[in-house]
């Protein structure tokens, strides 16, 4: 099986889960990294690993079809069968999901259907969990749809909010278990213990 991955962002969940690949950990192996960043943490970690790693956004292509259409091409030309969002800020388009319809995964940091959509990610997350006074949160995988965090979730990890936590400190928490959950995951589909759809 192999992974093709999109992010925004610095990169930690792909981080973990290439690592658990060359650790044997999980039964693929890493094809490349999207970005629409190109002073990503992403891009810069994929660099470092060996990965192809390529910067496709609207500054590359100022079309939208356009650039739906060269991320789909680029997935294909790699050969991904399985894209794992990490991090990704950016919505994908009817190219890339009929492409890859239910082979597409999101992890988030919420127990969704709870506090996912737009506008629900990073600290706001967080910060909404403890206005709420949730006791628990966690963190979620999911297939990808045309909405924002709002395909079937696969998978989920849980943990308790201490009553001195604050947005950062969940928001470290949660990241941490994330890439547990993330690796748990991919491995689980790789192995053919999640079927997906
Ligand atoms: C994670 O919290 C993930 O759930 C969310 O964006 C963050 C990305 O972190 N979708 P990283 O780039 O993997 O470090």
């Amino acid at each position: 099986m192999r992974l093709g991955f999109l992010a925004s962002r610095n990169g930690s969940n792909m981080q973990a889960v290439v690592d658990a690949c060359r650790a044997g950990k999980i039964a693929a192996a890493p094809a490349v990294v999207i970005s629409n960043n190109p002073a990503s943490g992403a891009l810069q970690k994929a660099r470092r690993l060996g990965i192809p790693a390529c910067h496709l956004s609207a500054v590359t292509h100022p079309a939208p079809l356009e650039l739906q259409r060269a991320i789909a091409q680029t997935l294909r030309r790699h050969k991904v069968d399985l894209v794992l969002l990490a991090g990704y800020m950016k919505k994908l388009g009817p190219a890339v999901l009929a492409a890859y319809r239910n082979r597409i995964l999101n992890i988030h940091p919420s127990l969704l259907p709870a506090y996912g959509g737009r506008g629900m990610y990073g600290l706001a997350v967080h910060r909404a969990v403890l206005r709420a006074r949730e006791k628990e949160t966690g963190a979620s995988v999911h297939l990808v749809d045309e909405q924002y965090d709002s395909g079937p979730v696969l998978a989920q990890t849980r943990l308790t909010v201490a009553a001195d936590d604050d947005a950062d400190s969940l928001a470290a928490k949660v990241l941490e278990r994330e890439h547990a959950l993330y690796v748990r995951t991919v491995a689980a589909i790789a192995a053919g213990e999640i079927r997906l759809p």
